[in-house]
């Protein structure tokens, strides 16, 4: 493996010879004044001038890629970094198995790329878009600092795709990357193309749980992406994924920090009831079922991103060698499927089954169940904090039934556990499940800024650590 330089010379910081690219470079900068307009409209609200602590990839070695500094967001160095190419790439899985990876896009498979990198490429600016309003209401200087640092690398994360878009699909490449700039979440007559990135984010809490959540869905397709046959993409893919383990790690320890003052309120307290939930609130905490709630709200948005369990779009993509699954190369089957089975939750009869599907069309399906299995991990973290306290509670994910808008289950009402509800039951029982408006009301009551070096908001316990080993007064966005 060879480790390119980065090149910082340019308007575009980039590890992809673009000095030597004229056609490429040119068509970059003529989309770099749209980006930054964009960026200034609908990026962080009331801090662009603001100086923030923020970490810049200057090099893709895993081992030493970021350096730490003061920088005004609208003059962050928003770069094109990809991974090392690995000399001797084989594509991994799918019909073209075993063969040399494509530097080009190859023709047949053309429209389905395009549309992967696309899709992909509309979440980044989407995500900012959705948090914008955050800054306003930040808890401390340190979460301020982080919002922003995802901010900036999910506007890195659309330059990564609209570099593969410029330089490997022409026109039309050109003309999706400038629809990437013109979408808007939530915008009634040009959204974004994904359900949940035209959801509000409308406070902290919700904050942290896209980002624990809907980041997460973001690895797992960054993950499928990293294994393609379509070398250019997977190299991406590979370096975003460095980038990502940040938002992700910001969402777990944000939702900790929560539980654990939330906890240490109540010990201090001496409520021992967890559901006691006026108590806890006048503590200036979030109580532990809301927190239950809101979990159920971003875990179901976000299993609808993985689209319908049986799709023939998934087959094809695997079967072509453009996505494979959530690390492919470390699983030990033949990596084509053809006569393999994979068992699929459905509604058979009205209630919920297993049943085997090939596993080609089942590939959704695999995908949403690895993303489970990695979203436990960080809730069984959260379970140990609440358990240390000794108070009798236990965050759940709900079933994947529950409250579905695509797929499967999108034509039933499942309660958590996956009893499908008469929908009169649903309507009642709704609000126990998802947040209500006072569970709305209150949280955003919480939501005062905090903009001392050093103070946290009532509602979340500093961190254990800073960032970049900074000491706890360190001033992480000097606001101007
Ligand atoms: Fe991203
Ligand atoms: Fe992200």
């Amino acid at each position: 493996m060879t480790i390119a330089a980065v090149d910082y010379d340019g308007l575009i910081p980039n590890n992809v010879a673009l000095g030597q690219d004229v056609r490429v470079k040119r068509a970059l900068e003529k989309w770099h004044p749209g980006y930054i307009n964009w960026w200034n409209d609908m990026g962080p609200e009331g801090f662009q001038e603001s100086l923030v602590y923020l970490r810049t990839a200057v090099g893709v070695d895993p081992k030493g890629w970021a350096k730490f500094d003061y920088v005004r967001m609208p003059q962050y160095r928003w770069g094109v970094l990809l991974a090392p190419q690995m000399e001797g790439r084989k594509i991994p899985f799918g019909r073209h198995k075993g063969e040399d990876v494509w530097q080009e896009v190859p023709g047949e498979y053309r429209a389905m790329l395009r549309r992967l990198i696309v899709i992909q490429g509309d979440t980044e600016p989407a995500s900012v878009e959705q948090q914008r309003h955050l800054g306003k209401t930040a808890p401390s200087l340190y979460d301020m600092r982080n919002l922003f640092q995802v901010n900036v690398e999910e506007g890195r994360h659309l330059w990564a795709m609209v570099y593969l878009l410029q330089k490997y699909f022409g026109a039309d490449g050109r003309e999706e990357a400038e629809a990437l700039l013109e979408r808007r979440s939530g915008d009634a007559d040009t959204p974004r193309m994904l359900g949940a990135f035209n959801e509000k984010t409308p406070d902290w809490l919700s904050f942290f749980m896209f980002t624990y959540f809907t980041d997460r869905d973001g690895k797992m397709q960054l993950e499928a992406l990293a294994q393609s046959g379509f070398d250019p993409l997977s190299r991406t893919c590979r370096f975003m994924l460095t980038e990502e383990a940040h938002h992700m790690f910001v969402g777990e320890t944000g939702v900790t920090r929560i539980i654990q003052r939330t906890c240490e309120a109540m010990k201090e307290a001496g409520i021992g009831d967890p559901h006691d939930i006026g108590k806890v609130r006048k503590l200036g905490v979030i109580d532990l079922p809301t927190i239950q709630k809101k979990a159920n709200l971003h875990f179901s948005l976000t299993l609808d991103l993985f689209g319908s369990e049986i799709s023939t779009n998934a087959a094809n993509a695997f079967h072509a060698g453009i996505k494979g699954r959530y690390r492919e190369n470390r699983l030990t089957d033949d990596h084509q499927l053809e006569h393999d089975t994979y068992p699929v939750l459905r509604l058979i009869d009205g209630k919920i089954q297993n049943e085997d599907a090939p596993a080609l069309s089942a590939l959704n399906m695999r995908l949403r169940d690895d993303y489970v299995a990695d979203c436990n991990v960080g809730i069984g973290r959260w379970n140990k904090v609440i358990e240390s306290f000794g108070i009798p509670f236990e965050i759940k994910l709900p079933h994947v039934a529950f409250h579905r808008h695509i797929g499967e289950f999108s034509k039933i009402k499942a309660d958590v556990a996956g009893s499908v509800l008469a929908d009169g039951d649903w309507s009642a029982r709704r609000r126990d499940y998802l947040p209500s408006d006072e569970d709305r009301d209150f949280i955003e009551s919480l939501m005062r800024p905090q903009f001392e070096p050093a103070k946290f908001a009532s509602w979340i316990a500093p961190p254990k650590v800073g960032i970049d080993n900074k000491p706890g007064e360190f001033e992480y966005v000097k606001i101007v």
